[in-house]
């Protein structure tokens, strides 16, 4: 690993020889720090095979909330190439992560990542936002559900918020922990968190050392314009 200290505890990036991406979380003082591998799947385009801005902040956030995840059950939803339930994981969560059922390329990024950081035990499951299937239905306890870039089409804001709702339901101590890109300013989910019973705070990117485009040395974040949102029942 050649990265090198970074100001906010942010991340490194660097390229290896196979394009896989390692970025390099630390804390304030460098004390500790936590490589991961991210797979490219740049000759298989699909929304969940590259790495997108939100994904850096939600690593951030899931690495600044680590002490308290240890030991935790772990659902991730849309995954893609499943970073931060990849940094859940290799900081003690019990992870599963998911991907739309019907996008086999997104689900084999999720096992791509796996194998890339040597993790077992990672189950990883189709699960399509708004279907109450048997395998959603069969899903035991979670403690935190993760998604980052998933409210990225306003059509798929509904279904996916009726998934978190039906989650949260079951497990009403559960949060949702999710970032996003705002891509159009008319974007708005107040009416849909109210419909399915949902409270959402926003957490300032400065509180965890995700302000700004120094995060992973990419650029991903500090150019777009990212929220950080913790949802939870009602
Ligand atoms: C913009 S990508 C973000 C991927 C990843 N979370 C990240 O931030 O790098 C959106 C993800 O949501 C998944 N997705 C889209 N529609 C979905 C649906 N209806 N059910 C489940 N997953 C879906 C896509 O397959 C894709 O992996």
């Amino acid at each position: 690993m050649s990265g090198e200290a970074a100001p906010h505890g942010a991340v490194m990036d660097v390229m290896d020889s196979r394009q896989n991406r390692t970025l390099t979380f630390t804390d304030k003082d460098g004390s500790e720090r936590l490589s991961v591998v991210v797979p490219q799947q740049g000759a298989e385009p699909d929304l969940g095979t590259f790495l997108w801005p939100s994904s850096v902040v939600l690593c951030q956030y899931v690495w600044t909330q680590r002490k308290k995840i240890r030991g935790l059950s772990v659902l991730e939803l849309g995954a893609g190439v499943a970073l931060p339930g990849v940094v859940a994981a290799l900081c003690g969560a019990h992870v599963t992560l998911s991907d739309d059922c019907d996008r086999p390329l997104c689900l084999q990024s999720c096992r791509r990542s796996c194998e890339a950081n040597l993790l077992q035990g990672v189950k990883v499951l189709g699960l399509r936002w708004g279907a109450v299937t048997p395998d959603l239905c069969s899903l035991p306890h979670i403690d935190i559900i993760i998604g980052s870039d998933v409210f990225y089409q306003p059509e798929d804001f509904e279904p996916l918020l009726l998934t978190v709702s039906f989650l949260l339901n079951k497990n009403p101590e559960a949060q949702f922990w999710t970032s996003y890109q705002l891509r159009s300013p008319d974007w708005s989910m107040v009416e849909l968190l109210v419909r399915w019973k949902l409270s959402c705070h926003y957490v300032p990117l400065c509180e965890f050392g995700s302000e700004g485009s120094d995060v992973a040395q990419s650029d991903l974040p500090g150019r777009h314009s990212v929220h950080m949102m913790v949802i939870t029942k009602l």
